[in-house]
C-alpha cells in the first residue's frame, strides 16, 4: 500500500533532517526533491538551458557532488520558477511518492501540488535568522568560507522567490500540521512528527 509523508518548508528549516529520520524510523524510502532543482540549476550554471536540463535529468544526477553550494541553491530557486521545468519533474516525484512500502518526500510543493493525497503533511518552518545561522554552521563545517550576513541575505532572497512564484509557491497545504523549529528542538519536532505518522498508520 502506498503511504506518503509530505514534508514542506523553507530552506534550512530542519525538514531534511526530520525527513531522513522519519524515513529511517518507519523504513520508508526518502526523496529530497530539492536535489532535482539543484541538479537542474547546476547544469544551467554550466551553460545548459533550464528546460533541456530538466528534461534530461536522470536519477543518478541527484547523487552528484557539489549540489549543496550556495551558488547552486540560488540557481535551483531560479529554475524552480519556470513552469516547464517544474512540469518535467512531476512524474518522477509522483511515482516515487506512490511506490509501495511508503515514501517521505521533502520540498516546497509536495503537500500542495505533487501529492495532495499524501496521508501525512507537515510544514516545517523557523525564523529566517535561525535558519540562516543553521545553514551558515553547515557551510562552515563543510569547509565553505561564508559570512553569516551573506547567508541570511541568500535565505531571504530564496524565501521571497519560492513564496512569490506563480507556479507551486511555497505555502502550507490547508491540511498540513505546522512544526516551528525555531521554538522546538529537532528531537521534539521528530517526536511530534513520529506521533502524527503513527496515529495515521493505525
Ligand atoms: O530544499 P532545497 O534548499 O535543496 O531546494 C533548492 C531550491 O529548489 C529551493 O529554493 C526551491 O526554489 C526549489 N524547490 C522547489 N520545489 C521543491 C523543492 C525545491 O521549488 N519541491
Amino acid at each position: 500500500m502506498p503511504f506518503t509523508i509530505a514534508i514542506d518548508g523553507p530552506a534550512a528549516s530542519g525538514k531534511g533532517t526530520l525527513s531522513r529520520a522519519i524515513a529511517e524510523h518507519f523504513g520508508f524510502a526518502h526523496l529530497d526533491t530539492g536535489l532535482l532543482y539543484r541538479a537542474v540549476g547546476r547544469r544551467v550554471l554550466e551553460g545548459v538551458s533550464p528546460i533541456d536540463a530538466a528534461l534530461a535529468l536522470r536519477a543518478e544526477d541527484l547523487a552528484e557532488d557539489g549540489l549543496r553550494t550556495p551558488a547552486v541553491a540560488q540557481a535551483a530557486s531560479k529554475v524552480a520558477v519556470i513552469a516547464e521545468v517544474r512540469a518535467a519533474l512531476v512524474d518522477f516525484q509522483r511515482a516515487f511518492a506512490r511506490r509501495s512500502g511508503g515514501a517521505v518526500l521533502d520540498g516546497r510543493d509536495i503537500g500542495t501540488v505533487i501529492c495532495p493525497e499524501a496521508e501525512v503533511k507537515l510544514f516545517v518552518t523557523a525564523s529566517a535568522e535561525v535558519r540562516a545561522e543553521r545553514r551558515w554552521r553547515e557551510l562552515i563545517a563543510a569547509g565553505h568560507d561564508v559570512a553569516l550576513d551573506d547567508v541570511l541575505r541568500d535565505v531571504k532572497t530564496r524565501d521571497a522567490r519560492d513564496m512569490g512564484r506563480k507556479d507551486a509557491p511555497l505555502k502550507p497545504a490547508e491540511d498540513a500540521v505546522t512544526l516551528d523549529t525555531s521554538a522546538l528542538s529537532i528531537e521534539a519536532a521528530l517526536a511530534e512528527a513520529r506521533s502524527i505518522v503513527e496515529a495515521r498508520l493505525r
